[in-house]
């Protein structure tokens, strides 16, 4: 029998993959939470730096309803971000997925964001039932907005007072991709 694997995309020397979180990914999880800006536009305030060891022993950041697995792109280095997904519904039953996706500042604007975050819709599309798959973005955003449309998503407006940022209320770009959409490349 052979052992599953999930997929990967080439970049050049590169091979962007994702994997589960591992302990020593934690620390990249506690730095996000208390240096300004390493998160980019959705830094928030200082969080608390102990939550994602209490999470990480938890559930390994592999819940029901949310979850986050790393981003590697090659055997010696370190993750290079981590992509993360949350559970929504808007009506009924059956809910949707929200996606999202921080590099560290080293590993942007080298085409790696939108192969993982197409690579987070084939895990997600592949291991559960989801019909849709959204991913919002700050107006000003350009390089997301960039990503998620190479990335097989697709426009579907803009939420007006979305997030309270920055000491102001802004504007979100919301995204989707439904399973029946064409799949990029
Ligand atoms: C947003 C982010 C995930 C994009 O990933 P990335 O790997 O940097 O982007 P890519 O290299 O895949 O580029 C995608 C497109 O955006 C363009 N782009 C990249 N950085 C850009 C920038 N700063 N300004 C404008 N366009 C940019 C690229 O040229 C490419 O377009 P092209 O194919 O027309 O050349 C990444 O920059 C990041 O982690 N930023 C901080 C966190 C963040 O903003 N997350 C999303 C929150 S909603």
């Amino acid at each position: 029998m052979t052992t599953p694997t999930e997929p990967s995309l080439d970049l050049g020397e590169l091979t962007v993959r994702l994997r589960p979180a591992a302990e020593p990914d934690v620390e990249l999880f506690q730095r996000m939470a208390v240096e300004p800006g390493l998160i980019g536009l959705d830094w928030g305030g200082f969080r608390d730096a102990g939550a994602p060891a209490r999470r990480f022993a938890t559930d390994g950041y592999l819940g029901p309803d949310d979850g986050r697995l790393m981003i590697d792109v090659g055997a010696d280095q370190g993750a290079a971000g981590f992509v993360g997904w949350t559970r929504g519904v808007y009506a009924g039953q059956a809910g949707y997925w929200e996606i999202g996706v921080v590099l560290l500042p080293e590993w942007r604007g080298r085409g790696v964001g939108w192969r993982a975050q197409a690579l987070l819709c084939d895990y997600l599309f592949r291991h559960t039932p989801a019909q849709r798959i959204q991913a919002a973005t700050h107006a000003e955003n350009v390089a997301e907005q960039k990503s998620l449309r190479k990335a097989g998503f697709t426009l579907e407006g803009v939420i007006r007072a979305a997030e309270f940022r920055d000491g102001q209320w802004r504007d979100g770009h919301l995204y989707s991709r439904l399973r029946d959409d064409p799949a990029p490349l």
